[in-house]
């Protein structure tokens, strides 16, 4: 089995650093992503402090005093799901007991051989169901037009420039959706060809389907060819994207304004649902009946957010947000203007908006929204406040 795992170690034994790097070159672990760094536990906790912590963390403290306090720092900055392995210098199995109740995943002694990392590694996954799934995200408009696959998109961009990891962006809207055009691709496959024999679907063949945007992103696309395609059926779909969270760490998924079994399904079952609406009473409706269909099926799970979109100033035909976010009972996680210069450029050139303009403050709250979604800040950081870009906007 070879893993596709994100990796990073924090050695300070330079022997043990020789020993990753040939665990870096292990045929198990040609696709993944490993990242090897001096410093030890003390430089993994810094390094976490404002990133996310990847599937896999290696860690090595040569003094065994700062073990446990370093650890207790560690835990702290740790994504929920990241599997932690210390290399640390005693063998006493107090110490390991200890180590185990705060979390670690497994405790190996210094000197370590790359066999043993790997055997690790090959233990932290054997049981089927382990393997390490990547978070969904499930976008979904309010209404047609409201911006959710711009935002979706723009999202995915931003999660793979922020995570440094795999991300799959996948188009649903089969018959109208607009990936090839937002992200100036020419696809010879597409989600029709990956949906097409369910059976036969796995990685290799899902690898096909898609086509690479950038370093992190890959995109799977809708042929947009207009053509209604034969009903979508929620196992083959629901394979789908389990095949692709395991070939990712996020998966985001564009969804139609299209109500059907299978968009109920991925909506109920994604880790986090993204919900774009404009300002309007069709939109409040649509957001507030998916809310209260949603809320039943992801009791437990995190609520849906709210990214009110094409916000304009000043317009009296418009919602205010606070009178939105009292009917659907959601302070919105975002507000954007409505900008179509910057939403226009960037759809002539093809271009993401943090592409078309780095430094714009809608690309810098999308970033921050993206950072949320990623798991990160919701375990670190008590739930956002509405991140209005017009101040006024709260103070209706
Ligand atoms: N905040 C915004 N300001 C201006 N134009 C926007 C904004 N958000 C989206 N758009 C534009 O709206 C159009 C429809 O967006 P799209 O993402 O296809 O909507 P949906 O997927 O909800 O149907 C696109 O041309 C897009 O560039
Ligand atoms: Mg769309």
């Amino acid at each position: 089995m070879i893993y596709r795992l994100v990796l990073d170690a924090f050695w300070s034994d330079p022997a043990t650093a020789e020993t990753l790097s040939q665990v870096a070159g292990d045929r198990l672990l040609a696709k993944s992503r490993l990242g090897l760094h001096p410093g030890g536990l003390a430089a993994a906790i810094a390094h976490y402090a404002d990133l996310p912590t990847p599937q896999v963390l290696v860690v090595e403290e040569t003094d065994p005093a700062r073990l446990g306090p370093g650890l207790d720092r560690l835990a702290e900055v740790c994504v929920a799901g990241t599997k932690v392995v210390v290399i640390g210098p005693v063998n006493d199995i107090r110490l390991y007991r200890e180590l185990m109740s705060k979390g670690v995943a497994e405790y190996l002694l210094a000197p370590v051989t790359a066999r043993q990392i790997l055997d690790t590694l090959s233990g932290l996954f054997a049981e089927p169901g382990a393997a390490p799934r990547g978070r969904t995200i499930a976008c979904w408009g309010a209404r047609g037009g409201t911006g959710s696959s711009t935002i979706s998109q723009n999202l995915a961009w931003a999660l793979g420039r922020h995570l440094q990891e795999p991300v799959i962006y996948m188009d649903l809207d089969i018959p109208f959706g607009t990936s090839t055009l937002a992200f100036n691709l020419d696809v010879k496959q597409s989600v029709v060809d990956a949906l097409a024999n369910p059976a036969r679907l796995d990685e290799v063949l899902m690898d096909r389907c898609m086509a690479d945007y950038d370093e992190h992103l890959q995109v799977l696309a809708a042929p947009g060819d207009g053509r209604s395609h034969s009903a979508i059926a929620v196992d083959a779909l629901e394979h789908m994207v389990d095949v692709a969270s395991r070939m990712a760490g996020i998966v985001v998924l564009d969804m139609p304004h299209h109500w059907a079994e299978w968009s109920e399904a991925l909506l109920a079952g994604a880790d986090e649902v993204v919900v774009t609406a404009t300002a309007d009473f069709a939109s409040l409706r649509d957001t507030k009946t998916l809310l209260e269909q949603l809320s039943l099926r992801r009791q437990g799970m995190a609520a849906p957010r709210v990214v009110l979109n094409r916000v304009e100033n000043g317009r009296k035909a418009q919602l205010s947000a606070k009178d939105f976010a009292d009917t659907v009972k959601i302070s919105p996680a975002l507000i954007v203007p409505a900008d179509p210069s910057l939403f226009g450029e960037a759809a002539t050139n093809a271009q993401m908006l943090g592409e078309a303009s780095a430094n714009h403050k809608i690309v810098q709250a999308l970033t921050q929204l993206a950072v949320s979604l990623s798991g990160k800040a919701a375990q670190s950081r008590p739930a956002a406040k509405a991140k209005s870009l017009f101040p006024w906007l709260n103070r209706t």
